[in-house]
């Protein structure tokens, strides 16, 4: 199914990136940040709830839907893909995963120093000083679609503790997104898996790999359209990592 050339600049590959989307962790039952507004939370725009301003002015039905999305997250188990991402590691000189998710289903897979672009459900803040809320959260039976949950405060300033998440509008992470450019710019294969490449700057990343000689290789099962030099592989996350996988180490 996958192409021998393929397989073989795997083999050869110095520094593999696995550029990851919400199609990775769909097969694990997390909704997509659009399918995520389904139930009760149908009548609300994404807008309406991942900005900075939504938060301050709601705080309670903003940090309700993070903590909805966050229970989805630790109820459910790494997949298939996320599992040959972090095998793919053991075969390869170098492998760096940059995910635009903010769940933890690679580091739970085994992956590690993940670079999170678009920041994490797990490491919420304060909205006011920045600083991180190390207590745990809450953990309860999943709170029904549309439930309000009054955000913790920060200890040090009684701001509204808000999702690590980032927002529309915000800026990417700085030491993630150089990091995730560093990667792409330098890597030898790079596979873009289960993400539509609208969302930028993140989208930019393929293209710095292309630009810079790598083999840029698309995995999702929604086909559309690339250059000539690079390659799609038409199918779910976990069935086209794990024979990838298989074909290029047996
Ligand atoms: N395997 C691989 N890909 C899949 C699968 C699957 N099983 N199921 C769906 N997909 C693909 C879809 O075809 C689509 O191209 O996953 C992609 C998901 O696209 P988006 O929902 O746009 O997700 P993503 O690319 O991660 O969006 C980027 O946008 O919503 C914001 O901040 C959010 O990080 C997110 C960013």
């Amino acid at each position: 199914m996958i192409t021998s050339t393929l397989s073989q600049q795997l083999r050869k590959a110095h520094h593999v990136v696995a550029f990851t989307g919400a199609g990775t962790s769909a097969e694990s039952g997390i909704p997509t940040f659009r399918d995520a507004l389904t139930g009760l939370w149908e009548r609300f725009d994404p807008a309406q709830l991942a900005t900075p301003e939504a938060f301050r002015a709601d705080p309670s039905l903003c940090w309700g839907w993070y903590e909805w999305r966050r229970q989805k997250v630790v109820q459910a188990q790494p997949n298939g893909a996320h599992l040959a991402i972090a095998e793919l590691a053991s075969h390869v000189p170098k492998m760096t995963v940059v995910t635009q998710n903010v769940d933890d289903l690679h580091e739970r897979a085994g992956s590690q120093d993940v670079i999170h672009l678009h920041g994490s459900l797990h490491s919420p803040r304060c909205i006011d000083c920045g600083l991180a809320y190390t207590l745990p959260l809450a953990s309860y039976d999943l709170p029904a679609e549309g439930s309000r949950i009054e955000p913790p405060r920060c200890s040090a300033c009684d701001g509204y503790v808000r999702p690590g998440v980032v927002w529309f509008g915000e800026m990417l992470p700085e030491d993630a997104w150089s990091a995730g450019l560093a990667a792409a710019e330098e890597c030898d294969v790079f596979l873009s898996i289960g993400t539509s490449g609208i969302v930028y700057p993140a989208a930019e990343l393929p293209l710095r790999a292309l630009g810079n000689g790598a083999t840029v290789v698309h995995i999702n099962p929604a086909r559309f359209d690339i250059s000539s030099q690079e390659h799609f592989l038409e199918g779910p996350a976990s069935v086209m990592m794990q024979s990838l996988l298989r074909d290029a180490f047996g």
